[in-house]
């Protein structure tokens, strides 16, 4: 039989390829926001400079998303913000990681 140290990342790897639907990675929705987000929002402590008409992660994780929920904003955001072409796990790894910066 395989040890399952061997087997295990092969597992997971494999898992994280195949399905979006998989549980949410915030950390990976960190990387995406530090990427895609960061021209305009602040998307981390620390961070000083964004545009100022849109709204800082944290104040968008505080008051609980937006006037719709986040995932759905962020499959089909409104338009001053441009519509960044996420895919579902990509939207469900930022949703996890905005709750991160929940106090
Ligand atoms: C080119 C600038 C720009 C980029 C890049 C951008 N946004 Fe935005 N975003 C905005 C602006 C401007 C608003 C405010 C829209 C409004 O008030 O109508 C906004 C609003 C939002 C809101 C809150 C909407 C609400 O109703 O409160 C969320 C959530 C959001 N952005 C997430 C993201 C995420 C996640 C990314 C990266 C994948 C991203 N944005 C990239 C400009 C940007």
């Amino acid at each position: 039989m395989p040890s399952l140290r061997a087997t295990f990342p092969l597992l997971l790897a494999t898992a994280l390829a195949a399905s979006p639907a998989l549980a949410a990675d915030a950390a990976n929705g960190e990387r995406i926001a530090k990427r895609w987000c960061a021209e305009c929002h602040v998307v981390a402590p620390g961070q000083t400079s964004a545009k100022a008409d849109a709204p800082p992660f944290a104040t968008i994780a505080a008051r609980n998303g937006t006037s719709v929920p986040l995932d759905k904003f962020l499959l089909n955001p409104h338009p001053k913000m441009p519509d960044m072409q996420l895919s579902r796990g990509e939207v469900a790894d930022i949703v996890a990681y905005i709750a991160t910066l929940k106090k």
